[in-house]
């Protein structure tokens, strides 16, 4: 019997070291090129690379709790509803550009998202990948996910063109220094004709871009620090968090041979006010405005 959940994993994984192929014993995987050996946990490869920041995972670890805690405010209660209408948003673009037959995915970053469910129980393999391998157990757990890596998004441990579909959503800006390694990962994942699906934070969105164009990132991230403190805020940033902008995205994919780009219309704004979101709905009238100044970009991308 073998110590993943879903032995049908092994087409996929690599090793986040070397790209070598894994192999099993009775508890736990080693690569046959560098001989790394990697710990399972309840049926979840947890493929790390050796050189992972602690603090980086240590910092996830905190987010992933602040994620489970209710929002109390009537503005967070506003904007908790925006992000889950985003994410349906979201789901609904990916729903409207996928096609039958039974197609591998992916969903990077995937946190406790649970929009999986519907597209592995059409016949697919989805795989769910997240740092945090505890937020894996939940998805596992509760919403009997079949598919499920623990590793770091800078060393992907997969092998490259297998799969149809890559989505990650707002993971790019817990990375945004590497923002162009990411994405070339991201394509090496696919298979020719292959599509990726983005959403992240804007740092062109209305209500951002005057700090975006103001302030130096190290300058932003210490007063928004200073900010969530003073608020004790519900959600507070880990540090290295910043919003990268659709320009410069699509300018990235197109530079690294994706076609038939799209950027797509968002209705929903998180983290605002219940008066500014009427402004964001007066602008947004316009499709230029809920396409590049919303608070997330929503991208896909086909590669060639
Ligand atoms: C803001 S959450 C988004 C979660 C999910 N995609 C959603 O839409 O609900 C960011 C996610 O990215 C994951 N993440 C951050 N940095 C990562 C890294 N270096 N490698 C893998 N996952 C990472 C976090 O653990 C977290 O689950
Ligand atoms: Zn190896």
């Amino acid at each position: 019997m073998s110590c993943l959940t879903n032995p049908n994993l092994f087409q996929f994984v690599a090793c986040p070291q070397c790209g070598g192929d894994l192999i099993e014993d009775s508890t736990s995987l080693y690569c046959n090129q560098c001989s790394s050996k990697f710990e399972v946990m309840r049926g979840i490869p947890l493929l790390y690379p050796s050189g992972m920041d602690p603090v980086h995972l240590y910092e996830e670890e905190n987010l992933a709790a602040m994620m489970k805690s209710d929002r109390l405010t009537p503005k967070e209660k506003f904007s908790a509803a925006q992000w889950e209408f985003s994410k349906q948003e979201f789901w609904s673009m990916v729903e409207r550009n996928i096609q039958p037959p039974s197609k591998a995915f992916i969903n990077i970053g995937c946190g406790y998202d649970n929009n999986f469910s519907k597209i592995q129980n059409m016949g697919n393999t989805f795989i769910n990948f997240d740092m945090v391998y505890k937020m894996l157990f939940e998805l596992q757990d509760k919403f009997k996910a079949k598919s499920c890596v623990a590793g770091d998004i800078t060393n992907l441990p997969f092998k490259k063109g297998k799969l149809d579909y890559v989505i990650s959503i707002d993971v790019l800006h817990h990375e945004s220094e590497k923002l162009t390694a990411i994405l070339v990962s991201f394509r090496d994942l696919l298979k020719n004709g292959g599509i990726l699906f983005l959403e992240d934070p804007n740092a062109w969105g209305i209500f951002q871009m005057a700090k975006s164009i103001f302030l130096p990132i190290p300058v932003y991230r210490r007063l928004r620090s200073i900010y969530h403190r003073i608020r004790k805020s519900s959600h507070r940033p880990a540090d290295y968090e910043s919003p990268t902008n659709v320009w410069g995205v699509v300018a990235i994919l197109k530079k690294l041979g994706f076609e038939d780009i799209k950027v797509y219309p968002h209705i929903a704004y998180p983290c605002i006010s219940k008066t500014s979101y009427q402004l964001y709905k007066a602008l947004s009238t316009f499709d230029f405005i809920r396409k590049f100044h919303n608070y997330h970009y929503m991208i896909s991308a086909t590669k060639c």
